[in-house]
């Protein structure tokens, strides 16, 4: 037996390996999601997430340097308030502690990074839902879309960049879209968290959030058997004006990120979440995985698949890696 064609020959060196690489991430494919609290005088560190902490305003802002300093793409802020009340009236206040931490970073970074705001008010309500709740305790979508409306007004203010209406409520991208041309900032860019599906992988990302969350979100969040519904949704914020569509989370949905890769064309983001972090850390700290080449091999598996935007918390580590 001598084979002719032999596959082995591209894989014999690192040299050829390299030269041969059909995905290589780079430090702008990364996008550095950050917690900012509010009130706290010291960083305070998430259990359940080794390494990221709730920033104080000014840790906040040299986390994102250094992360600008590795290259990565852009940065994704989450506020957390001290108060919450039924509306999330932090949300649209523009001294609420995201757009008073997006002022603060766009004033330290001007136009030298990305800066981007979750858009969704989970973080402001006291029942921890994305949206404003009926009497009978439903999520309220068409209330929702009036403040999610006034919420990137105050974000585009506070100098986000970019906005990411994440509540999955039906007309979220139309609703901001014009909210935002209304006010006059025609440039603010919609990443649209557009197939989000229910998932078990935001667990960590309640305690980032000291969320109350009550239930759960299967009423607006997707099932996670279903494709289909993802490129419809995908769709439908292409033709309200999204400029960015996302998948999420990103290891358990590849397939969906592919198949949006397919029919879209706008760029395609995933989101790898805290769940998604979690699980490599918690193998790797019983010394089950390589950290670092889990960390590297899942970013490459989701940029493989078709995003060529990844939100990860191990953006900057990465990209520091990278260099
Ligand atoms: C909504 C939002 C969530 C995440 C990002 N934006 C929470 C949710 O939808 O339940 C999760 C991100 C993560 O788990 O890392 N504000």
């Amino acid at each position: 037996m001598n084979p002719i064609v032999r596959p082995r020959r591209l894989r014999q060196s690192p040299a050829v390996r390299r030269w041969v690489s059909q995905t290589r991430l780079h430090p702008a494919d990364l996008v550095l999601p950050l917690f900012v609290k509010e009130g706290i005088s010291e960083p305070a560190p998430i259990s359940s997430m080794p390494g990221v902490v709730q920033h104080t305003l000014d840790s906040l802002v040299e986390a994102a340097r250094e992360a600008i300093d590795a290259g990565v793409g852009g940065l994704m802020v989450f506020g957390v308030p001290a108060e919450r009340d039924e509306i999330g009236s932090g949300a649209t206040d523009p001294d609420g502690i995201l757009n008073v931490a997006l002022r603060r970073l766009r004033d330290e970074f001007g136009a030298s990074t990305v800066l981007m705001a979750d858009l969704c008010l989970d973080e402001f309500t006291s029942h921890g839902h994305c949206g404003v709740l009926t009497e009978t305790g439903a999520v309220d979508n068409d209330a929702t879309l009036e403040i999610y409306g006034r919420m990137a007004v105050a974000q585009a203010r506070a100098g986000a960049h970019v906005v990411g209406p994440s509540g999955m409520m039906d007309g979220q991208v139309e609703v901001v879209r014009a909210a935002l041309d209304d006010a006059g900032f025609t440039d603010v860019i919609v990443l649209a968290y557009a197939a989000k599906y229910a998932s078990a992988a935001y667990g960590p990302f309640r305690e980032a959030v000291d969320s109350a969350l009550q239930g759960d979100r299967a009423t607006y969040q997707q099932d996670p058997g279903n494709l289909t519904e993802s490129l419809r949704e995908v769709r439908l914020d292409i033709e309200q004006g999204a400029d960015i569509v996302m998948v999420k989370p990103a290891t358990l949905y590849l397939d969906v990120i592919a198949a949006v890769k397919q029919t879209s064309d706008v760029p395609v983001a995933a989101y790898h979440v805290s769940g998604e972090m979690a699980m490599i850390e918690a193998a790797a700290a019983n010394g089950w995985i390589d950290r670092d080449r889990m960390v590297t091999e899942q970013l490459t598996a989701i940029k493989r698949a078709g995003a060529q935007i990844i939100l990860t918390y191990y953006a900057a580590e990465v990209a520091r890696r990278l260099g």
